[in-house]
């Protein structure tokens, strides 16, 4: 089966961090999230893999992901963001009539996808959806049940009453295409993939679902960042390449070639990347540090701080927080205390005593 990523879209929610970066490669534990959905769809065998982009984040998909995988992907242009229903349109020509499976580049998965893959290229389904029960279905696609089948399908319902959200993870036959085209616009003015599935099951093809029995997560806001880098580092395992002086560690830390702490207490787990100098600080646990980065006299915890930061001064801790590529923060420490700030468009800053 062949494998179609969508990573088309504009995403707000994660402004200003998406006018640099696209979401789906904003760094986890040092890894772009995509990365993470590559491995696992070639672990499970699915070699052949079509990337949708805008027109305006092809260039850097794929130079983030020749970092990471040897493998030529192809990648697929929707020029507007019409909804994945529209997306999956312009991966028809690749697909080519065959069974495949989608997924969505903003989403986690960690399960078995082999057996999942299995059954459906095995099986008899034209479709077959993967459910996960959550505590705010509202936010997602949602599916009702009865009867051990799918009976009906909505799109972010405003009182939804059913706690299995639609997960961003899909197994098609070639008429997911026909669906795609009968549907019309939601009224938030997208072709919805909800829609189409739904399309599917009332001309009488056959809908599966499996509800899944690992973790998933929909990264939609900075707290779904925070929240995806804390599981992600919940498993790391020690590997230090770099220099540790006089400082005192505690729990598992990775630290990339070239990079050095000294005078520093460091409680894991962490990732720091290559090239990056912590100097008389405190970093706290689920923290992850990318390359070239200088953190001086301050404290910080359970944050993502990318590539060529700076930071000196920061008394209060830096907590929860995401620090987008090359960005300064100097604290106050020894200095009167005033706020100078120069900050760009749709900038985020909490100020609290
Ligand atoms: O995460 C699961 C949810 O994903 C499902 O429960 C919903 O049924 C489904 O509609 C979707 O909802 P979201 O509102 O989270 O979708 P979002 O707009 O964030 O887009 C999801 C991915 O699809 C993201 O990687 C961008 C890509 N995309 C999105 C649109 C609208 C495209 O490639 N093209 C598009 O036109």
């Amino acid at each position: 089966m062949k494998g179609l990523i969508l990573c088309g879209g504009i995403s707000t929610r994660l402004n200003p961090i998406t006018y640099s970066i696209p979401k789906q490669l904003i760094p986890i534990g040092n890894k772009p999230l995509l990365a993470y959905t590559i491995e696992l769809l070639l672990e499970s065998g699915i070699t052949e893999l079509g990337i949708l982009v805008n027109e305006f984040n092809k260039p850097i998909f794929e130079r983030v992901l020749k970092n990471y995988f040897n493998d030529d992907f192809h990648y697929i242009i929707q020029y507007e963001p019409k909804g994945i229903a529209h997306g999956l349109l312009f991966a028809e020509e690749l697909i080519n009539g065959e069974k495949f499976l989608m997924i969505l580049g903003d989403n986690y998965f960690d399960f078995n996808l082999k057996d999942f893959v299995k059954d459906f290229e095995t099986g008899y389904m034209n479709c077959k959806i993967l459910l996960k029960e959550v505590e705010n279905p509202e936010r997602f696609g949602v599916a009702y049940i009865g009867d051990g089948r799918i009976i009906d399908l909505e799109e972010k319902p405003k009182m939804a009453f059913s706690n299995w959200a639609v997960t961003g993870l899909y197994a098609f036959d070639n008429n997911i295409f026909k669906a795609s085209k009968k549907i019309k616009p939601s009224k938030r003015g997208e072709y919805e993939i909800i829609d189409a599935i739904k399309w599917l099951l009332q001309e009488g093809y056959s809908v599966g679902y499996e509800k899944i029995n690992g973790k998933w997560r929909d990264i939609g806001n900075p707290s779904d960042v925070i929240n995806q880098n804390i599981d992600i580092l919940s498993s790391i395992k020690d590997n230090i390449k770099g220099e540790i002086v006089d400082s005192h560690v505690s729990g598992r830390i990775i630290l990339g070639n070239g990079s050095a702490i000294y005078n520093s207490t460091i409680r894991g787990p962490i990732v720091i990347g290559e090239k990056t100098i912590i100097k008389n600080s405190y970093i706290g646990p689920y923290t992850s540090i990318g390359n070239s980065v200088n953190i001086e006299v301050s404290n910080l915890e359970n944050s993502i701080i990318l590539d060529g930061c700076n930071i000196w001064g920061v008394e209060d801790p830096i907590d929860s927080s995401i620090v987008g590529e090359g960005s300064m923060i100097m604290g106050n420490k020894g200095k009167k205390k005033t706020h100078r700030i120069i900050v760009g468009r749709s900038s985020k800053i909490y100020l609290s005593v």
